[in-house]
């Protein structure tokens, strides 16, 4: 097996109470701010979509931070979406152009994640590894 180097690694917790609330009082215009349709459509059908979204959340922070940016002017919410195994259901990202430009430029290749939510909290993580050598 090729030994993969680590470029970065970021993580986040997110209050899903606190999301619940952001969508209670701004609906679709927050959701459509933050998520793609994919994300919006596979969290729209659980009983309890903000603990789904808050999961995404935590995972577009998790990148943002391995990347060593944040959200902001080089990387926004939309340019990371997370994508979900049709048939193990793991998660993973897909990258806009411009965040993978980001990626390449920090010499990186793919990112791996992970969630996990409970009734309160969800959390993420993100690891930017490099180009297999
Ligand atoms: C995959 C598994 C570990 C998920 O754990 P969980 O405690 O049910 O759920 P968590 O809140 O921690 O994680 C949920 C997230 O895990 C991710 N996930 C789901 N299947 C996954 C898989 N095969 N690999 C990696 N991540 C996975 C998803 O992103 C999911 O969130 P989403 O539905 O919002 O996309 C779990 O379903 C499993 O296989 N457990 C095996 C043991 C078991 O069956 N125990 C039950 C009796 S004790």
């Amino acid at each position: 097996m090729t030994a993969r180097v680590v470029l970065g690694v970021g993580v986040d917790l997110v209050e899903t109470g606190r999301m619940q609330d952001a969508i209670g009082r701004w609906g679709d215009r927050f959701t459509q701010k933050i998520f793609g349709e994919t994300e919006r459509l596979y969290c729209e059908d659980k009983a309890e979509p903000w603990r789904h979204y808050a999961g995404r959340f935590a995972v577009k922070e998790a990148v943002s931070k391995a990347f060593g940016t944040g959200i902001g002017e080089h990387i926004g919410w939309l340019d990371i979406e997370v994508m979900r195994d049709a048939d193990t259901g793991a998660p993973s990202v897909r990258l806009s152009p411009r965040a993978r430009a980001l990626a390449e430029q920090r010499g990186g290749g793919e990112v791996l994640v992970s969630l996990s939510h409970t009734k309160r909290y969800a959390v993420a993580q993100a690891v930017l590894v490099a180009h297999d050598p």
